[in-house]
């Protein structure tokens, strides 16, 4: 009998399940200090995301979305278990250590695009460049690069500010790509945005997918979610349900750095 979803051509099994996941939490909680009270925003969550990878995650207010991509993308420290990151445990590398990883490695997109408002915005691309010592022209040249394929090249000149949520928002998608990130968390990023500029950012997040990088959204609109390739629930700090559909798309190829 043939398989109903056919392997895809020249995928070789064996290697992809040798490959650890982009990142994995095991354990995970993080509780956070609220007036002398206890907030468990995130309890003894593990979830491995492998590379490649499309997600959603969904959930009510205050049920621990914005903890737990910032634990995967390593903004955040867990208060126990430990996050692996292409399989190596994390617990144990300092703050300077997790930072140095985390520029080079991740790419964050936030829902009010934190754009700095006193730089252009090619100044706002290139920066997090610089910060990994890319040398200035090449990162200028990256940046320009970026910003035209996000379609806003020409207000590379401009503060930030006087761009449109929608243009702001790719100018910061354009950021997060600026030092090539195998992983890309977004969290609600088109939750500031109208429909119209909502499309455009999930068409541009997709395509990052679609190249290869391992993308994982927070979003409220169930809609958005359901592009994604598996949608994972949290309430109250838990994972509730973690579906996947074979329908939906994955990467065509997991970047081969992933695996360095
Ligand atoms: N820095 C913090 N200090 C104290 N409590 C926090 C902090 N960050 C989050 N919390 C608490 O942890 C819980 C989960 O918050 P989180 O921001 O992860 O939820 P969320 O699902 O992203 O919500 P929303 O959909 O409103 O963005 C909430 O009760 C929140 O008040
Ligand atoms: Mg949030």
């Amino acid at each position: 009998m043939r398989p109903a979803v056919p392997a895809a051509r020249g995928a070789a099994p064996a290697e992809e399940t040798r490959q650890p996941p982009a990142v994995e939490l095991r354990g995970v909680s993080k509780t956070y200090l609220q007036y002398h009270e206890k907030v468990d925003a995130v309890r003894d969550v593990s979830l491995a995301i492998p590379a490649g990878e499309f997600a959603a995650i969904i959930g009510r207010s205050g049920s621990g979305k914005s903890t737990l991509l910032h634990l995967l993308g390593l903004l955040d420290r867990p208060t126990s278990g430990d996050v692996l990151v292409e399989g190596k445990p994390t617990a144990h590398l300092s703050g300077a250590e997790v930072a140095a990883f985390r520029g080079r490695r991740v790419g964050f997109v936030f829902q009010t695009f934190n754009l700095i408002a006193r730089f252009t915005v090619l100044e706002n691309v290139v920066l997090p460049a610089l910060i990994q010592g890319t040398r200035p022209d090449a990162a200028r040249r990256r940046a320009q690069g970026l910003l035209e394929r996000v379609g806003v090249g020409h207000r590379a000149d401009h503060k930030g500010v006087h761009l449109s949520g929608g243009e702001q928002q790719r100018v910061a998608i354009a950021r997060a790509l600026v030092n090539d990130p195998a992983l890309v968390l977004a969290d609600e990023p088109t939750g500031s945005l109208d429909t119209r500029s909502s499309a455009q950012v999930m068409d541009l997040l997709a395509e990052l997918h679609e190249e290869g990088r391992t993308l994982v959204f927070v979003t409220h609109d169930l809609g958005l979610a359901r592009r994604a390739a598996r949608v994972v629930e949290l309430a109250d700090g838990s994972v509730v349900r973690d579906t996947r559909e074979a329908r939906r798309p994955q990467a065509r190829k997991p970047r081969a750095e992933a695996t360095a």
